[in-house]
Order: C-alpha cells, then sequence, then structure tokens
C-alpha cells in the first residue's frame, strides 16, 4: 500500500506519520507534495528521506501536472496534513473516497474557508467552548465538508491559551492520524 502526502506548512504531522509506517514494511510513504517553495516540511523530508515535491498554483489548477504527478504513484491514499489549497476537480474525480484530511477542531464546527491553525484555536477561546478535538475526514469539493471518519475531542479549561489548545489538539493529531490511515489502508474484510 501507498500514501502520497500534501502539506503546505511545518509537517509534523507529515513526520509522525512517516515515523509510524517505518517499521511497517505494508506502507510505504510515496512522496510529499507542497504548494509552498520554502514549507518547512520540505527540510524534514530531506532530512527523513522521502521525496519532496513543490508545485505552484498554476500546476495545480491550471493542468494535470500534479495530477499525473499523483498517478505516478499509484497511491492507495492521499493524505492532506496541514494542506492549505482546495483539491481541484481533476484530482478529486481521479481518486474518489481516497483523499483524507485531518481538521484540528469537531467539525462542523470551526470549518470552512479562514478556519486553519491558530484561527479555529482562537475561535474556540472566544466562544469558550469546554471541549474541542480533531476530526478526520474524507475530502470532497467544499473546505471541511467531506464524510466524517473519526472525531476525538479533548478538553478546554477556561484558563487555557489559544497555543495550549493547540497543542492539546496536535497531541490528538499525532495519536490518531497514522492509526485511522492504517485502517482505512487494511484489507476489507
Ligand atoms: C494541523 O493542526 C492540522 O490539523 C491542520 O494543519 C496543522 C498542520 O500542522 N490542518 P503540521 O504542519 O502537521 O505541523
Amino acid at each position: 500500500k501507498s500514501i502520497v502526502l500534501f502539506a503546505s506548512g511545518s509537517g509534523s504531522n507529515v513526520e509522525n506519520i512517516v515515523n509510524y509506517f517505518e517499521n511497517n514494511s505494508n506502507v510505504t510513504i510515496a512522496g510529499v507534495l507542497t504548494n509552498k517553495r520554502d514549507a518547512k516540511v520540505i527540510d524534514r523530508c530531506n532530512r527523513l528521506k522521502i521525496n519532496a515535491l513543490y508545485f505552484n498554483r498554476q500546476a495545480f489548477y491550471g493542468s494535470d501536472c500534479v495530477l499525473e504527478i499523483v498517478r505516478s504513484f499509484n497511491p492507495d491514499l492521499i493524505v492532506l496534513a496541514g494542506f492549505l489549497w482546495k483539491m481541484p476537480n481533476n484530482i478529486l474525480e481521479n481518486f474518489p473516497e481516497k483523499i483524507v484530511n485531518i481538521h484540528p477542531a469537531l467539525l462542523p464546527k470551526y470549518g470552512g474557508k479562514g478556519m486553519f491553525g491558530m484561527n479555529v484555536h482562537k475561535a474556540v477561546r472566544e466562544n469558550n467552548d469546554v471541549e474541542t478535538g480533531i476530526t478526520i475526514h474524507y475530502v470532497n469539493e467544499n473546505y471541511d465538508e467531506g464524510a466524517i471518519i473519526y472525531q476525538a475531542k479533548t478538553i478546554v479549561l477556561p484558563d487555557d491559551s489559544p497555543e495550549m489548545i493547540a497543542e492539546k489538539v496536535h497531541k490528538l493529531e499525532y495519536e490518531h492520524y497514522p492509526s485511522t490511515l492504517e485502517k482505512l489502508l487494511a484489507p476489507k474484510t
């Protein structure tokens, strides 16, 4: 089985997923694609000896170039880990039910355009929510709206800052994203 990852930022989830599957000979990380030339995830990939490929907006939305690269890896899953651009239709159409994202909140709360990273945790803080969490879901043509695969929750304390909430949520991501992917890749019985 093989996974292609998309990331735009730090890539701590990418690193965690790579480490998780390192000792699983049934799952290969075929490569990491990024839309940010200077994303920290590229340094991580160099260190982890994983292919990292950069693409620009034109290649993604104006050609089949990224689609063809993904196809060449023949992935069983396409995994978004902090990837901030909307998936174009050509990729969505060619990989139905195979594209998965993680969102740092309990969708349908705090989803949609502009709701990423610290924006989400600040909104949770401002609304005085008593819990937050992660949502792993399939990707469709709308931000954060595909079918939900898995959610996990954590408590928000009255004194938690957005940064502290972010840390709790990241911990949940590290704990649950790779194992959920592993389940999705397991042969159906
Ligand atoms: C994560 O919080 C993820 O839920 C969100 O973007 C963040 C990525 O963090 N979609 P990192 O780049 O994996 O460190």
